[in-house]
């Protein structure tokens, strides 16, 4: 029997130069001119799953971007394994910062991938990672490794919120129905220590308007006379925090999941360099809240970051004026127990309220999602530690992330399966940020360990049920 290894070995040219042709399409969800960029995506990945062995693949049209849904049916008695991605990537802006063109494909060496790492966007998040589970469905296909029921449903829209897949989630859930769901979006803690993510952060975001004047006006002639929205959203931002940088607004931490000191011994066994870290980012030291850590702040604990803010003049020069509004999008990040839709409405609330009568507040909410915790007794946890173990030579071990994939706690209320998070990604990779990258080796080893996941969670589906 060929193994995964072999076979990727043999292969490996091969699969990069496909990835590359996947990656070239500049698909942007975020923006409007790459519609026909996102539906070259989609049958792109169509393609490839009918050509690594789906034996039905579908576009399937949403209000939205397309959704590619594809499987292969093994038999009755097998358990089914659902694989969620996407096929959309981030903006690729600043375009300055790249040192190579964001959607032409290179494999350059890095510190921390001497095998080299192919930069581009999407490369990690989520392109690369969605073509490791193609090629393991190809070598499954091709040395008749399959173990379990396949279902493929890659979609178009994580990185704008994921508008379309609820739509379509709600509306086929016999077509979806999984014993579990497997994802790749995620990172785990080094090339040399894998790990399963268990915990997802959830995401509240707020676009705000502050509005003062009804026009912009002269700087000498009112400054001084007038509240100028710009100094007053500041003002209203920088009272988020308190000296202990906790988040200021009433009801914030009501149900915030709070970890045992056990736990947090556990979490903190994870290999962590404080001063590495420092050094990755250039910075003399970190920040955040007191009496957490950098991975809990990172991850258990719920945070509020102002992701862009404008307003006023910013052309060349001085202009004097007083803008008439400013603006700003924030972002909340979520833990267990906290409920987006009540976090939304007291910052709403809290915003409104410590908004002096001199102006006027408004804010929209853009998008959100609960946070997820998956168990690590399931037998898709065990299925993902055992590949990951064989594949990788040493024992995974858990980790939450601060990351946010806000349609898994749909898929837990909709289908009621669990999401086991196997990433191969890494924290450095830079994903959103110019030069993002995906380790060769990363890549590789995720299509070797895949087709490992599916055979332990078939054995163990069937221990199970005996
Ligand atoms: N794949 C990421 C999420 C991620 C990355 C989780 C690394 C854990 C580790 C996903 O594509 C993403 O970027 N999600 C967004 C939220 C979305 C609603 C725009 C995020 O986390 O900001
Ligand atoms: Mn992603
Ligand atoms: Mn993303």
């Amino acid at each position: 029997m060929t193994s995964p290894k072999l076979y990727v070995n043999k292969n490996k040219e091969r699969f990069l130069s496909e990835l590359f042709t996947f990656l070239k399409i500049p698909s942007i969800s975020a923006d409007k001119a790459c519609k026909n960029d996102l539906l070259n995506a989609a049958n792109f990945v169509k393609e490839a799953l009918l050509k690594a062995g789906c034996s039905a693949a579908e576009i399937c049209e949403t209000p939205g971007n397309p959704i590619v849904y594809a499987e292969k049916f093994l038999d009755k008695k097998a358990p089914t394994v659902l694989v969620y991605g996407h096929y959309d990537v981030q903006p690729a802006d600043p375009i300055n910062l790249w040192h190579v063109p964001p959607f032409e494909p290179v494999i350059k060496k890095t510190e921390i991938h001497p095998d080299g790492a192919i930069f581009a966007r999407g490369a990690c998040d989520d392109k690369g990672q969605v073509y490791m589970h193609i090629k393991a469905l190809e070598y499954m296909t091709a040395t008749n490794n399959v173990t379990c029921n396949l279902k493929f449903m890659i979609e178009g829209e994580e990185e704008v919120g994921s508008p379309s897949l609820e739509w379509y989630v709600k509306r086929n859930q016999q077509k979806l129905a999984n014993d579990v769901i497997l994802i790749s979006d995620t990172g785990m803690i080094s090339n040399q220590q894998p790990s399963v993510t268990t915990g997802l952060r959830g995401l509240s975001y707020l676009e705000v308007e502050v509005t003062g004047p009804n026009r912009d006006l002269h700087s000498g002639l009112y400054g001084g006379a007038v509240a100028n929205p710009i100094n007053i959203l500041t003002k209203m931002i920088a009272s988020l925090h308190d000296e202990a940088n906790h988040i200021t607004i009433p009801g914030f931490y009501d149900h915030v999941k709070i970890y045992s000191e056990a736990e947090r011994a556990e979490m903190a066994k994870a290999p962590f360099s404080l001063e590495d870290y420092k050094k990755a980012l250039n910075i003399a030291d970190v920040y955040g809240e007191a009496g957490y850590t950098t991975n809990e702040r990172s991850t258990i604990r719920p945070t509020l970051d102002v992701n862009g803010i404008w307003g006023g003049y910013m052309g060349e020069g001085a202009k004097t004026v007083i803008a008439s509004k400013a603006y700003a999008k924030i972002s909340m990040r979520l833990v267990s127990g906290q409920d987006e839709v009540a976090i939304s409405k007291l910052f709403d609330k809290h915003f409104k309220k410590i908004a002096p009568k001199s102006v006027k507040v408004k804010t929209t909410y853009l998008h959100g999602g609960l946070a997820y915790e998956t168990p690590t007794d399931s037998i898709g946890y065990q299925a993902a530690a055992k590949a990951l173990q064989e594949s990788f030579g040493v024992p995974s071990i858990p980790q939450y992330s601060g990351g946010s994939i806000p349609i898994v706690a749909l898929f837990e209320q909709e289908l009621k399966s669990k999401s086991i998070l196997m990433g191969f990604g890494l924290d450095s990779d830079a994903i959103h940020s110019p030069n993002e990258h995906f380790g060769v080796f990363n890549f590789l080893k995720g299509i070797e360990t895949i087709p490992l996941f599916y055979k332990y969670y078939a054995q163990l589906f069937k221990e199970n049920k005996a």
